[in-house]
């Protein structure tokens, strides 16, 4: 459920008019909704009562400032993948004792800078990053909490790019290697093994692969506790789905996920740590675009939008589909025809949906994509040299820019002139 609905045949973020806030900032923009961000964080945080738990945000669906501090107030924990997530969060007010740092690539600076500030725990995801670490933490006198992120191979059946828990990605230890790793990691100086960490994917659909996932992290942590390591926190990983559109079956929902997690790793007395990022963010943001024409080309419509590929990628980077709605609410039975929506640039890759039945629509129209506020904004870039587009938070009747468009000057003069050019 999210916020972003029609009221007297007007779309509105919580109590605001969409259009108005067009009419204020222009098209197109990101507009987030603070009740349903809050909303979803507390439906997982309520989901794994009673276990000790801890939600940690994934920061790379959607890190802006204002979205990471409506969490952070939550008290929400955040999962982080770079040196720049990790400042993010930090710059948000969230404690590091609260930030788990992931990634399969972390570099000496990243994990010197997430040592000096704080940190939850490292997961690791090789022998090599294991001593990397080891040497870092010594070299600073500090003593790194890591949990190794096992690859348990087994199938999300998501779509491939997303897909992380089979034995060819490059994801993790091999659930195999895991002992012999974590015996490894205890002999490291510098390095104090904590837990265990998995994630299979992102955007399931069934909790299945999940259970098969979790169960098998039971397995080892009763392994390596009678190996003698201290196992005492599980991190789940993220990736449980969405609805993106309403005329599939619902994915599972929190509550559903939690009754799993309770089920499969509850008995260990375990810390319990999950990472989601799409479930709390995809569905608490729109991405509103106005029509600039309508194109009648041979045996088909085109709408063609302000909004493109560079502003939303998923589309046209995992054939992903957002439904995509006029502002003003179309009448009950209103005529509906097949288009196809694309946005200016370049390429035909930039192409929203194909032979969407859509009702009438004309230029100066608005419409929102749906379920847009995870790996969105995060993934836009400047391509066609089209500036990053604005991003407003909506808090009941009233909002705010929490990002601006930059200006075409701006944008310009990041980029210096060498000497010999002057
Ligand atoms: N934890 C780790 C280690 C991850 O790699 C990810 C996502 C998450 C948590 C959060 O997963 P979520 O709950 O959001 O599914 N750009 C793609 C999604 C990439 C996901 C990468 N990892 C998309 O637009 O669908």
């Amino acid at each position: 459920m999210d916020h972003f609905l029609y009221r007297d045949g007007v779309l509105h973020a919580e109590d605001v008019p969409v259009a108005e806030i067009a009419a204020a900032i222009g098209t197109p923009f990101y507009c987030y909704s603070t009740a349903t961000l809050e909303r979803h964080f507390r439906l997982f945080d309520e989901a794994l009562e009673p276990l000790p738990h801890l939600v940690c945000f994934s920061v790379k669906s959607n890190s802006n400032q204002a979205i990471l501090k409506t969490l952070a107030r939550l008290g929400a924990g955040m999962d982080v993948v770079s040196g720049g997530e990790y400042a993010r969060a930090k710059a948000a007010g969230v404690p590091g004792e609260r930030i788990v740092f992931s990634g399969v690539g972390k570099t000496e600076a990243e994990m010197r800078a997430a040592l000096a500030g704080g940190i939850r725990q490292f997961n690791v995801e090789s022998e090599p990053e294991m001593e990397r670490l080891s040497m870092v933490a010594q070299s600073m006198g500090l003593t790194a909490p890591v949990a190794l992120r096992i690859n348990p191979d087994v199938d999300a059946r998501t779509h491939a790019k997303i897909s992380t828990g089979k034995s060819e990605n490059k994801f993790g230890i091999p659930i195999a290697r895991a002992r012999d790793a974590y015996a490894r990691a205890a002999g490291l100086p510098g390095l104090e093994v904590i837990g265990i960490d998995v994630h299979i994917g992102s955007q399931l659909t069934e909790l299945e692969p999940f259970e098969q996932a979790y169960r098998k992290v039971a397995e080892l942590t009763g392994a390596l506790r009678a190996q003698g390591h201290d196992i005492r926190r599980l991190d789940l990983g993220g990736g449980l789905g969405i609805p993106y559109t309403r005329s599939n079956e619902p994915p599972p929902l929190p509550s559903d996920y939690g009754e799993m997690i309770r089920r499969t790793v509850g008995h260990l007395g375990c810390e319990v740590e999950i990472e989601p990022g799409r479930l709390i963010s995809g569905n608490a943001g729109i991405l509103v675009s106005e029509v600039i024409y309508l194109k009648h080309g041979e045996g088909r419509d085109f709408l063609i939008l302000d909004a493109a590929m560079n502003d939303l990628i998923r589309p046209s980077m995992y054939d992903a589909h957002h439904d995509i709605v006029p502002v003003t609410e179309p009448a009950p039975g209103a005529e509906q025809a097949p288009c196809d929506i694309v946005g200016p640039i370049c390429e035909s890759g930039d192409t929203f949906a194909k032979q969407r039945n859509m009702p009438a629509l004309a230029a100066g129209d608005l419409v929102a994509f749906r379920s847009a506020g995870a790996y969105g904004a995060v993934m836009a870039s400047e391509y066609n040299s089209r500036p990053l587009i604005p991003e407003v938070l909506v808090k009941e009747d009233h909002f705010a820019v929490i990002r601006p468009r930059p200006t075409f000057d701006e944008m310009i003069l990041r980029d210096n002139i060498p000497a010999w050019l002057l």
